[in-house]
């Protein structure tokens, strides 16, 4: 595995692996791999011959000081993780060769991030979007794997793609959950072990929600009062919302394809969730 960390270095590489015919695809990280990770890899490995994974702590999307200070780093489990998994180049540029002092640029898509996740954390997207924007121009993939967990991220930057007429296929990968259903996430090892029983109740409501449109019903309003009775009094809403997948619109009534989104705090911890109504 090639470890590079001059973005021009990235550039060179993609070029050549893309002259040898082979498709590129990327898998934007911050660290602190898991399991979700894993399969974000190996969905990217099934779609194109040469895996790059990036790592870097993007400070531009993070709303509080603290929340970037206590995120999670765990560097040397990271090198391994990909190693293992077989991942063919690992990105990790610094902080001073993403962000040089002379910075002046920022990327921002408009509408899509107005709510939800952009007005509980103002500044977040335009962080994820100049990062994404930088990755992307780095190694110019084929192909750009992301979880559905940061649903509203997907969304963003499959709109930042398609305005920007970026040559890369964005593709979502499945959000990947405990046993007992909490979504993985690098936050999740920060939660107490009291508030990690609280954190089932997330995904409990979300299921309960969805197991209420299989069996018929469509009415938004009971849908959500499904999942949040589940966690009412437990844990901090910030939001649940029904919304269409591609404008992220509330709808009035839920369909196959619709998305139950919910963020939440426990014990100062934010977390997010969602789940796609099928049949
Ligand atoms: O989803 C993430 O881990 C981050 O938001 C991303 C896409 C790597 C940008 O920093």
């Amino acid at each position: 595995m090639r470890i590079v960390e001059a973005a021009r270095e990235l550039s060179d590489l993609s070029y050549a692996v893309k002259q040898g015919g082979q498709k590129v695809a990327l898998v934007p990280t911050m660290g602190a791999l898991h399991e979700g990770h894993r399969s974000l890899i190996h969905m990217a490995q099934q779609h194109g011959e040469f895996v790059i994974v990036s790592i870097f702590v993007n400070r531009l999307q993070f709303n509080n000081e603290e929340d970037f200070e206590t995120y999670p780093v765990t560097l040397e489990d990271d090198i391994a993780i990909c190693r293992s998994s077989g991942v063919s180049a690992l990105y990790m540029p610094s902080s001073k060769s993403m962000y040089p002092e002379s910075f002046a640029t920022s990327v921002e898509v408009s509408g899509l991030t107005a709510r939800f996740e952009g007005a509980s954390r103002p500044g977040h997207f335009s962080g994820v979007t100049t990062v994404v924007t930088k990755l992307l121009t780095a190694s110019a993939p084929d192909i750009a794997i992301f979880g559905q967990k940061d649903f509203q991220q997907f969304a963003v930057l499959r709109k930042l793609v398609d305005d920007l007429d970026i040559p890369t296929e964005m593709m979502m990968a499945p959000t990947i959950r405990e046993e007992d259903g909490l979504a993985l996430s690098s936050r999740n090892v920060r939660l107490s072990a009291e508030s990690r029983q609280l954190a089932v109740l997330i995904s409990q409501g979300l299921f309960h929600s969805l197991s209420l449109f299989q069996s018929g019903i469509r009415d938004r309003q009971e849908l959500i009062e499904a999942a949040r009775q589940t966690c009412i009094g437990e844990i901090e809403i910030d939001y649940i919302a029904i919304v269409d997948p591609q404008t992220l619109e509330s709808v009035s009534e839920a369909h196959v394809g619709d998305v139950l989104l919910f963020a939440g705090t426990i014990d100062g911890i934010r977390l997010i969730d969602n789940i796609i109504f099928c049949a």
